[in-house]
Order: C-alpha cells, then sequence, then structure tokens
C-alpha cells in the first residue's frame, strides 16, 4: 500500500472518529457511535498494518493478541460500578506509551526519521519534551485517580503544608529544564523533565477532593489526547495526531461543562483541595431523629401521587435496581401517574452513569430529565424517589459555603410534598463524605435497605 493511499484511509478513519464521538453524545445514539468508533479503529489498524513503512509483523501481531485477550477478559469482568477506575487506569497507560515514545525517539533518532548522526531538530525535541511531560503527568495523575476511586487511597484531599508553593516552583524548574533541552539536547534535563513530571501528576491530583473526581477524570481524558497527539507528532503519524486532538478537546469540553454542572471554575476544582483553611466535613455521623418508614408505607404514598419524580444515584447502580424501577414506574403509569426521571450531572460515578442504566432497563428517554430542565418541577411533584443518591441531593450545597460540595447545583428534592429515600444505613455517606440534612426533614421518610430489594417490596404491595 503506498503511503497516499494509508494518508486517504487515516482521514477516512478519522471521518469515522468525528461522527463516533457525535453518536455518543446521546443515549438515543450511542450504539451507532460505538458502531462508527469500531470501523474508524479497523479501517485505522489495517491501514497502518498494510503501511509501507512496517517492515515486519512479529511484534505488532504478538502485541494486538495479547492486547485483545486482556481486554476481552476485562470488559467480561468489569461491574458497572467500577468502570471510572478503569478509564482512569487506561489513560495512565496512554501517559506511559507517550514517555516510552519519546524516550525512544530521543535515543534512536534516526529509526523515527527526526535527526540524523544523533542531531535531532529543535521542533521535535519540543515534541518530545512535551510529549514526555504530559505522558508522564497524564500517568502519574491518573495512577492517583485510580487509588482514590478504587479506594486504596482516601477520597479526601491529602495535602501537607506549603504544597502549592513546591508544585509552581516544580512548574517553574520544568519549564525552564525543557526549554534547556531544546537547546542543547542534554540527556540530563530530559531525565529530569520526565522524573518531575511524573511528581507533578501525583502532587496535582493528591489533593483533588472526591466530589471534585469525575472532572479530574475528563481531564485526565483530555491529557491523555494530547500526550498521543503528541505521539503523533514524533511518529509522524497524521491520524494519531487527528485522534490525539480529538480526544484532548472532547475531555477538555467535558471537563468544562462539568466545571459549569458544579457552578466551578476548573482552577478552583484542581487547587480548591489545596486551601489550608478548609473545614474537614467528614460526617460525625451523630444520632439525629429520622422518620423510618416501611415499603408498604412508601407503596401507599406512591399510588396517592398524581406526579413522582425518581432521583437516581450510585446506589441505584451498587444494587442494579434499575429493572425493579422500571417496574415501579410502569405498575405508577397504569395507575395514570406522571412519572419522570431526575438525572443529575455528577450523579453515580461517571459522566452519563444514570442514562446508561436507565436505558439498560429500556426506560423511556422521554421520561428522563436533565437538572436544569426538571428543578423547578420539585415544588409541584406529589412524592420524590431518591434512590441510592446523597450529595446530588444535598441542600447544604446551596446554603453552606463551608461544605465541600458548595457552588455545585443540586437536585432541589426537598421542596416536594413528600420525599422517600432509599438506602441502606442513615451513617452512610455519599462520595463526599458529608451527612444530608434531608435525610432528618419533616417530609422525608427514609426507607433503610438495598436499593433492589427495597423497590421490588415496594412493587409488591403496589401490585396487591
Ligand atoms: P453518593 O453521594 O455517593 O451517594 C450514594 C448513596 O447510595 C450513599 O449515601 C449510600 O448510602 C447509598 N447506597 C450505596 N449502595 C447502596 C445500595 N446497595 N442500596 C441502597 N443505597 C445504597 O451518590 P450520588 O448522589 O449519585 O452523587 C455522586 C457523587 O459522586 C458526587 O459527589 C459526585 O461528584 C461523585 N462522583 C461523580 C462522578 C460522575 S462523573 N458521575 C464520578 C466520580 C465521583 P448507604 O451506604 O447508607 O447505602
Amino acid at each position: 500500500m503506498t503511503v497516499n493511499y494509508s494518508a486517504f484511509l487515516y482521514l477516512i478513519s478519522a471521518v469515522f472518529f468525528i461522527l463516533s464521538l457525535r453518536g455518543l453524545s446521546s443515549p438515543k445514539t450511542a450504539i451507532k457511535g460505538n458502531v462508527f468508533g469500531i470501523a474508524g479503529m479497523i479501517i485505522a489498524v489495517c491501514a497502518t498494518l498494510f503501511s509501507p513503512v512496517v517492515s515486519s509483523y512479529s511484534f505488532i501481531i504478538a502485541a494486538i493478541a495479547i492486547g485483545a485477550v486482556i481486554g476481552l477478559i476485562i470488559a467480561k469482568r468489569i461491574a458497572m460500578t467500577a468502570l471510572p477506575q478503569l478509564v482512569a487506569a487506561f489513560h495512565s497507560l496512554v501517559g506511559l506509551a507517550a514517555v516510552f515514545v519519546a524516550w525512544a525517539s530521543f535515543l534512536s533518532p534516526s529509526t523515527y526519521g527526526i535527526g540524523s548522526s544523533g542531531a535531532i531538530a529543535v521542533s521535535s525535541l519540543i515534541e518530545m519534551a512535551l510529549g514526555v511531560a504530559i505522558g508522564a503527568l497524564t500517568f502519574s495523575g491518573s495512577v492517583v485517580a485510580f487509588a482514590k476511586l478504587q479506594g486504596l487511597l482516601s477520597g479526601k484531599p491529602l495535602r501537607f503544608k506549603g504544597q502549592s508553593i513546591l508544585n509552581i516552583a516544580l512548574c517553574i524548574v520544568l519549564i525552564i529544564l525543557i526549554a534547556h533541552f531544546t537547546k542543547t539536547q542534554s540527556g540530563i534535563s530530559f531525565f529530569i523533565v520526565t522524573l518531575l513530571s511524573f511528581a507533578l501528576g501525583f502532587l496535582l491530583i493528591l489533593p483533588v477532593g472526591g466530589a471534585d473526581m469525575p472532572v479530574v477524570i475528563s481531564m485526565l481524558n483530555s491529557y491523555s489526547g494530547w500526550a498521543a497527539a503528541g505521539i503523533g507528532f514524533t511518529l509522524k503519524n497524521s491520524l494519531l495526531v487527528i485522534t490525539g486532538a480529538l480526544v484532548g478537546s472532547s475531555g477538555a469540553i467535558l471537563s468544562y461543562i462539568m466545571c459549569k454542572a458544579m457552578n466551578r471554575s476548573i482552577f478552583n476544582v484542581l487547587f480548591a483541595g489545596l486551601k489550608q483553611n478548609q473545614v474537614d466535613h467528614e460526617t460525625q455521623n451523630e444520632e439525629k431523629p429520622a422518620h423510618i418508614g416501611s415499603a408498604e408505607d412508601a407503596a401507599v404514598l406512591l399510588k396517592n401521587a398524581r406526579k413522582v419524580i425518581i432521583v437516581p444515584g450510585y446506589g441505584m447502580a451498587v444494587a442494579q435496581s434499575q429493572f425493579g424501577l422500571e417496574e415501579m414506574a410502569t405498575l405508577l403509569k397504569k395507575d395514570g401517574i406522571d412519572v419522570k426521571y431526575a438525572i443529575h450531572p455528577v450523579a453515580g460515578r461517571m459522566p452519563g452513569h444514570m442514562n446508561v442504566l436507565l436505558a439498560e432497563a429500556k426506560i423511556p428517554y422521554e421520561d428522563v430529565f436533565e437538572l436544569e430542565d426538571i428543578n423547578s418541577a420539585f415544588t409541584e411533584t406529589d412524592v420524590v424517589y431518591v434512590i441510592g443518591a446523597n450529595d446530588v441531593t444535598n441542600p447544604l450545597a446551596k446554603t453552606d459555603p463551608s461544605s465541600p460540595i458548595f457552588g455545585m447545583p443540586v437536585l432541589d428534592v426537598e421542596k416536594a410534598h413528600h420525599v422517600i429515600i432509599v438506602k441502606r444505613s442513615l451513617k452512610g455517606t455519599g462520595y463526599s463524605g458529608i451527612d444530608n440534612p434531608v435525610f432528618y426533614a419533616q417530609n422525608t421518610m427514609m426507607l433503610l435497605g438495598d436499593a433492589k430489594k427495597v423497590t421490588e417490596e415496594i412493587n409488591h404491595y403496589l401490585k396487591e
């Protein structure tokens, strides 16, 4: 296959990737988006395999086979709730790949066609320095994000004195070293740039608090895209540059959208955890009076309602109670009750988490509403059924400036006539580790138990 032919195929697969991103932007078209993505990737891999620069296939085939087996095993075993940490782990590998490619091209520039007799062009040195810095930072930052989401590290901001000054100093040293490297091609500078970038990734993500992790993940997603684009420049591979830029920009846009949803700036998300005067909001779990009800009580309330809004959260994903929820909604609708679903942009543990689960249970898209479209409807709602959601309904986000989630828009569930909250215990706090005053409100009934079991019990009474 000629170089021109490969370039043409790369262009076609880039178009498929763009169509894929477009499809993935809505649950309705997500399957189509995935199909476009797969098609684009098949074309890209084939074009690469048959391009004239490939001289031997043994390593490539071995790598594809090993990768495919690992991918298959992970895809079969992974729980829906563990996807965010899996994404973080994958980002770390993209970052590491960028570091390896940058080092390989530094050590053997002639193999990559970026310099003869050891001298490398300045433009390539800049690409390599940026690639290694972004790649190393993505790797270590993603490892920390993985450890936090997997529960290996505390979800709380991890801080120490002088952290912000150290970060700023590291950034300045890094810039100076990159400039020195591009001028002198010094191996020592390149090595220190790599080490400092690894350290910076750890230090930047450690102080980020639990509730801000979604933004960090999509930001790391963006970094991994830019790192891939950097590799693309070094390898002179136009498709890698295009796909890297697509991932980089879509990750950056997603971070922006999430920051907007939380009423925060990206700067605030990254550096708020460094403020030493932040109050530690880990709940004390002190005993407070709450109205504990039964599944039968809930069924009576629901049956007598005219308008019901269901608010799903992370607990619904853990319990896999979306199917019971669909049955409940169908039973209520049969009685002429208006049932809607309210989805918070960061409910669950990954963007679109709730939408995916509701779609899995074949809940109609037209019943599902985003926060800004439904928040004003709570005042006129008879019953809100909050299932495994905590932070996304916490009114402290509106009233307590010292709360770690202050400023995040939340679903105004407390404004409904009755609130039913399903969770396993009164002590179990949400992701940000803070108590929710709605649990103890006059118009709230707590249903303590596993979300799936409780919903099925309610359905049993609804059928009677
Ligand atoms: P959370 O605030 O984490 O609350 C989940 C609640 O579900 C907990 O209070 C827990 O209480 C309950 N629960 C857990 N397992 C359950 C089960 N089997 N049955 C019934 N209840 C169960 O969830 P949320 O309201 O969805 O908020 C999401 C939070 O995660 C936000 O702070 C968000 O910033 C963060 N986050 C979001 C993302 C994305 S992109 N969506 C990614 C990472 C982090 P019990 O233990 O008492 O049952």
